[in-house]
């Protein structure tokens, strides 16, 4: 089943290689958040809206031959990667499965309790209706079993201090061009009652919001996304060539002085099925 909605970001190997990027950059703060939610070996686990499986790999590792690892996504081309990496990696404990997780009949895909752990990182976001994800993760996790949720839920707190003006026009762009295609960057605000109204139970939240300067692992990963993703605000007529001017200007005096570079407002949440 694949989706008639594109993931706003693209699915190209451009987008592909700032994921890996992305999932190095996050990869402690998600082991972290496995660790506590108790993911483990011989564990049956989900990876919902999977990209081209970087974590994906990370949990079949963990889980180990005795266990599994099924990776959903509606992008073909991020399915391919994973199961080529897996296979090259000796994982075959993964297994994908493309889905378009707008669709309804979704969540008839999986078999009712047929899995110990859910996680799902930066996926209902972009949906324009992410209800049928919900209806997924309930039917899916088995009574006791986790499920983690890494998602958005104040994205303009993305900022440079001193001086971003045009970092912080850059964020309100990216801003509409997700709600344009009728995504959410403060998603998380919705979860409790989504997922209370299913059932679970919520064992945790915090929040993984990083400060560093312009040198700092989780700031070059900011300043790697205004870079990655001005041409496709530009494409969609939301970034001139006068904006990326003051923006390339800010990204040098970052490095020049000290700076503070703040991302948007993640948060984690653990949740159980009673
Ligand atoms: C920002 S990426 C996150 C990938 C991965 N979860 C990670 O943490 O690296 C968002 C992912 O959601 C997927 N996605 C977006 N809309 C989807 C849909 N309707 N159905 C299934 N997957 C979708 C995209 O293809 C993409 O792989």
């Amino acid at each position: 089943m694949t989706s008639s909605v594109p993931y706003v970001l693209g699915t190209g190997t451009d987008e592909l290689k700032r994921l890996d990027r992305q999932h190095r950059i996050w990869r402690n703060d998600a082991q972290a958040s496995w660790a506590r939610a108790g993911f483990g070996p011989g564990q049956r686990l989900l990876d919902l809206g999977c990209g081209p499986g970087f974590a994906a790999l990370d949990l079949a590792e963990l889980v180990g031959p005795g266990g599994s690892v099924l990776a959903l996504d509606n992008a073909e081309p991020y399915l391919a990667h994973l199961r080529q990496q897996a296979n090259a990696r000796s994982l075959p404990q993964v297994t994908t499965l493309a889905c378009d997780l707008h669709a309804e009949a979704a969540s008839a895909l999986l078999e009712p309790d047929c899995c110990d752990g859910i996680w799902c990182r930066w996926v209902a976001m972009f949906l324009h209706d992410p209800q049928p994800l919900f209806d997924l993760m309930v039917r899916a996790l088995r009574p006791g079993g986790r499920l983690v949720l890494h998602e958005y839920i104040q994205w303009d707190t993305f900022a440079l201090v001193p001086g971003g003006e045009a970092v912080g026009r850059f964020v309100q762009r990216c801003i509409a061009h997700w709600q344009t295609n009728g995504g959410d960057p403060h998603i998380a605000r919705r979860l409790p009652a989504a997922l209370e109204g299913r059932g679970l139970r919520l064992l945790e939240a915090r929040s993984l919001q990083a400060c560093e300067p312009a040198s700092g692992a989780k700031a070059l990963w900011l300043q790697d996304f205004l870079r990655s993703y001005s041409p496709q605000l530009a494409a969609a007529g939301l970034w001139s060539a006068n904006d990326q001017h003051q923006l390339e200007h800010e990204l040098a005096r970052c490095r020049q002085q000290a700076s503070l570079w703040i991302t948007p407002t993640l948060v984690e949440l653990i949740w159980e099925q009673p």
